[in-house]
């Protein structure tokens, strides 16, 4: 894997625990591929993401969007600060929000987003329990690029999972997130790859 010149800045968006957050920090800390992550911007003021960028020293910012009239107006701040830190390539790590077309036209090609299945099956919420609840025998993660339908553009990189007989929500969800923090910065290096020889 070739570093990128100039280096990298990566912005990520989470709403939730940030375990792919940090591990995306981690990876890149530990290869030497000029990557940065920036800034983390979350959407809910007491997420368990704002404790790991504490611990790992990465400057964050919480913008809530019950602050927000319009959807439009929280994501114009998001704008505000991915732009302010020189962000090229945004991650959605468990952003647990719609974003709407201006946004993804802004960054389009730069947006990737993370989900909890073997996509084009089990979009949107609740994947696992999708999964689960159709009695698949493979489930797994998708990393992909953003486009105007959910959880439907181009794929980036996928790890399958097998659902085991005594699988309920949470022990799936432990396995298909191992294989997600093993697969998310791979896939984030692509879509940075991709972007960066247009
Ligand atoms: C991840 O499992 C990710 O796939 C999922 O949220 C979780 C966030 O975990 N995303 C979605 O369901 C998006 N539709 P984390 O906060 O520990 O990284």
């Amino acid at each position: 894997m070739e570093a990128f010149t100039p280096r990298l800045e990566i912005g990520v968006m989470a709403s939730g625990k940030g375990t792919n957050f940090e591990a995306l920090v981690n990876t890149y800390r530990s290869y030497d591929l000029n990557i940065n992550i920036s800034i983390l911007i979350v959407n809910k003021a007491n997420c368990e993401a704002i404790n790991r960028a504490k611990q790992l020293s990465i400057p964050y910012l919480i913008l809530d969007h019950k602050d927000f009239d319009t959807r439009e107006d929280h994501e114009e701040e998001i704008i505000k600060a991915l732009s302010k830190y020189n962000v090229e390539l945004i991650v959605m790590a468990g952003w647990m929000r719609i974003v709407t077309s201006k946004f993804i036209d802004t960054y389009e090609g730069r947006l990737v987003n993370i989900h909890p299945s073997l996509l084009p099956s089990f979009k949107g919420m609740n994947a696992v329990e999708q999964a689960l609840k159709a009695k698949v025998y493979i489930s797994g993660c998708s990393v992909h690029l953003v486009n105007s339908r959910v959880d439907s553009g181009p794929i980036l990189i996928q790890a399958a999972v097998p659902v085991l007989d005594n699988d309920n929500n949470s022990s799936l969800l432990v396995r298909i997130q191992e294989q997600e923090h093993r697969i998310l910065p791979i896939g984030v290096y692509l879509a940075a790859k991709r972007l960066r020889l247009k």
